[in-house]
């Protein structure tokens, strides 16, 4: 099976829906990579890995240490890696070194990048130059102390139209794809069908044209998870469950037995 390419993906728009989950780590891009199409290496490492209180403190040699990881552990899907904040809003120019970095030092084949409009000509400029970029706009966590929350975006008519012009500046300016997060379900619907790159959609709707979700979140890793997500297993429990099993067989001398100790050879 060889790597999507970036032209797959854009070209996926309209067809098959398109498959995308965060990862961080090796392990995990091996088990996700044979069921999406593409990876991200999300910033939300920030908040999953570290504990950090949002994604605002990440640092580009945090996410080369992950990136690297997750291309290491993949052979099928398009691994994107997020730029963190901070490491391009500056300027055309900062976001190529940033970008640049990211893709030489981890293998990945696309950053991500929050905004809209605003990122317009700092898109542009890293597409000329040879780096594809995924677009984030709606709900920016980037942005969080602009914002005061995480809560969703686009429920006033001025808002709303902004998002849709911010979602249309991003595919002008060459974006292959745009992660659309946490709107109302009738502006992911209508930014769906006003642009011509795929939208992955998270708090968005059915309807976008993909799905990203944190993995942690879905595998039910947490107790709390945004409304948009959905659960799929409930992993810390289980986890839970195996360690207080270990925990009270080191106590009763019930482990290791027979089977997990070395015996001399008679
Ligand atoms: O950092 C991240 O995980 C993301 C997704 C939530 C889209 O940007």
């Amino acid at each position: 099976m060889r790597r999507l390419t970036v032209p797959a993906i854009r070209n996926a728009k309209g067809k098959e829906p398109i498959v995308m989950l965060t990862a961080y780590t090796v392990r995990m891009a091996q088990i996700l990579d044979p069921h999406c199409d593409m990876l991200l290496v999300g910033d939300s490492l920030g908040q999953v890995i570290y504990g950090l209180d949002s994604s605002v403190p990440v640092s580009v040699e945090m996410m080369i240490a992950h990136g690297a990881a997750v291309v290491r552990g993949s052979y099928h899907s398009l691994v994107v890696i997020d730029m963190p904040f901070g490491s391009y809003e500056e300027s055309p120019q900062q976001a190529f070194r940033s970008a640049a970095r990211l893709l030489k030092e981890t293998g990945a084949a696309a950053v991500k990048l929050e905004g809209g409009a605003v990122m317009a000509e700092t898109i542009a400029f890293l597409v000329a130059r040879g780096i594809p970029v995924v677009g984030h706009v709606g709900l920016t966590p980037q942005a969080v102390n602009i914002l005061g929350g995480y809560g969703a975006r686009g429920r006033s008519q001025e808002e709303y139209a902004k998002l849709i012009d911010d979602a249309r500046a991003v595919a002008k300016a060459g974006a292959f794809a745009v992660v659309v997060e946490g709107v109302v379900e009738p502006l992911a619907i209508e930014i769906t069908k006003a642009i011509d790159i795929p939208t992955i959609g998270i708090g968005g709707s059915a309807q976008c044209d993909g799905q990203v979700l944190v993995i942690d979140d879905m595998l039910g890793m947490f107790d709390r998870v945004p409304r948009f997500v959905k659960k799929y297993e409930q992993l810390a429990e289980k986890i839970e469950a195996a360690v207080a099993q270990y925990s009270a067989d080191v106590r009763a001398r019930s482990f290791p037995t027979i089977d997990q100790t070395y015996q001399p050879k008679s």
